[in-house]
């Protein structure tokens, strides 16, 4: 339908009714929701946006000096040379390694008894650099390409805390985690924070379109004025940004996220999920399960390495898709599996890994 009405239109200087709804849709789904978007239409262009836009936001209220982006050790934000200055997995990017910038990173948080959120190596970071900051991204509560690692809702809360005290902007990168794939609609929400930036892709369309979107909070907006005696505005786009027909997919699919309270049921199904996974806890292979929302995590002992490969192909053979990471294994199935399919897939991956040893 939507290709009847409009089937393109760029975004610099043009808008379009549907782009608009989705503006004030997503706004309206944030705890504050006196935002602007910004879209684009994938998720490493989305955080490329929200990079330039933190830099920029400094840069407009004459603090230059705070051009700084810092990520989390092995977090992942695309494959853009941007991106990869904020997040680097050395697997994947060490060919780039000299033409990045590296600030120093987050250290991953590692909880302990007295510090159990694991946060203070990270706000020494934060502290000691706050003069050149303009923003930390981070992906909220899990790392997926750095091997799905699972960390507290407490760090993010603190972090959040941490930036606002120290005038550094928080981007937080819901392009894997957002609508729902934690148990609510965004990872953040567990960590009660409102973040200054969000960007968020993938299940924006529930991947019929390639869209993605930058949401920012209207005091960064109000900055990008072009009325004053210098001209503040933000030249940055895609041709693609904010396509009608993607549009229009992601209005349809927010639409049914709601009427099929889809967030509610995928918070039910991974309930499920653990109890199911929780028998491979005791696999002698099995190093660690970990589990958030809608992901669950098989770690393998790293004696286990020579015989991933093996273990893929028999999943494959079986009519399952794994993807390892490493020597990890994890589920992460459409929010609307249904039961006897998650069950089904859960027993084929224990009982391939205990054919294996
Ligand atoms: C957290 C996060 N940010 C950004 C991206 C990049 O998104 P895209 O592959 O759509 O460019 C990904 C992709 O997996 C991601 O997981």
């Amino acid at each position: 339908r939507q290709a009847d009405v409009l089937q393109h239109s760029i975004t610099g200087s043009l808008t379009h009714p549907n782009v608009l709804a989705l503006a004030d849709r997503l706004a309206s789904l944030l705890p504050s929701p006196d935002r602007h978007t910004l879209f684009a239409s994938d998720g490493c262009s989305a955080v490329e946006a929200a990079l330039k836009i933190a830099i920029q936001y400094w840069y407009n209220l004459r603090r230059p000096e705070k051009n700084w982006l810092i990520g989390m050790d092995q977090g992942y934000h695309g494959d853009s040379l941007g991106a990869l200055g904020a997040g680097f997995v050395d697997d994947f990017h060490k060919p780039f390694e000299h033409s990045v910038l590296h600030h120093e990173k987050l250290p991953f948080p590692r909880p302990s008894a007295d510090d159990p959120d694991g946060f203070e190596p990270s706000r020494s970071v934060i502290e000691r650099h706050a003069e050149q900051l303009a923003a930390v991204i981070v992906e909220p509560l899990c790392q997926g390409s750095a091997g799905m690692r699972i960390y507290p809702a407490g760090y993010l809360n603190k972090l959040a805390g941490c930036c606002a005290e120290n005038e550094v902007l928080l981007i937080v990168d819901e392009v894997a985690m957002g609508f729902g794939r934690t148990g609510k609609r965004f990872a953040f929400n567990h960590a009660g924070i409102d973040p200054d930036l969000v960007t968020v892709g993938k299940a924006l369309t529930a991947g019929y379109m390639p869209m993605s979107a930058c949401i920012v909070k209207d005091s960064i907006y109000n900055t990008f004025s072009d009325e004053g005696s210098t001209d503040c505005t933000f030249y940055h786009g895609n041709t693609y940004a904010g396509h009608p027909i993607g549009c229009a997919a992601a209005l349809a699919a927010l639409d049914i996220y709601e009427a099929e309270d889809t967030v509610e049921r995928a918070a039910e199904t991974a309930e499920k999920m653990r109890q199911w996974m929780q028998p491979m806890a005791e696999l002698g292979c099995v190093k660690e399960l970990r589990f958030l929302g809608m992901i669950g995590v098989v770690e393998l002992k790293p004696e286990a390495k020579p015989l991933i490969e093996k273990i893929k192909q028999s999943l494959f053979e079986q009519g399952y898709l794994f993807r390892p990471l490493g020597n990890v294994f994890y589920l992460m199935p459409p929010l609307i599996i249904t039961a006897d399919e998650l069950r089904a897939a859960i027993y084929a991956l224990q009982q391939t890994l205990e054919e294996f040893y």
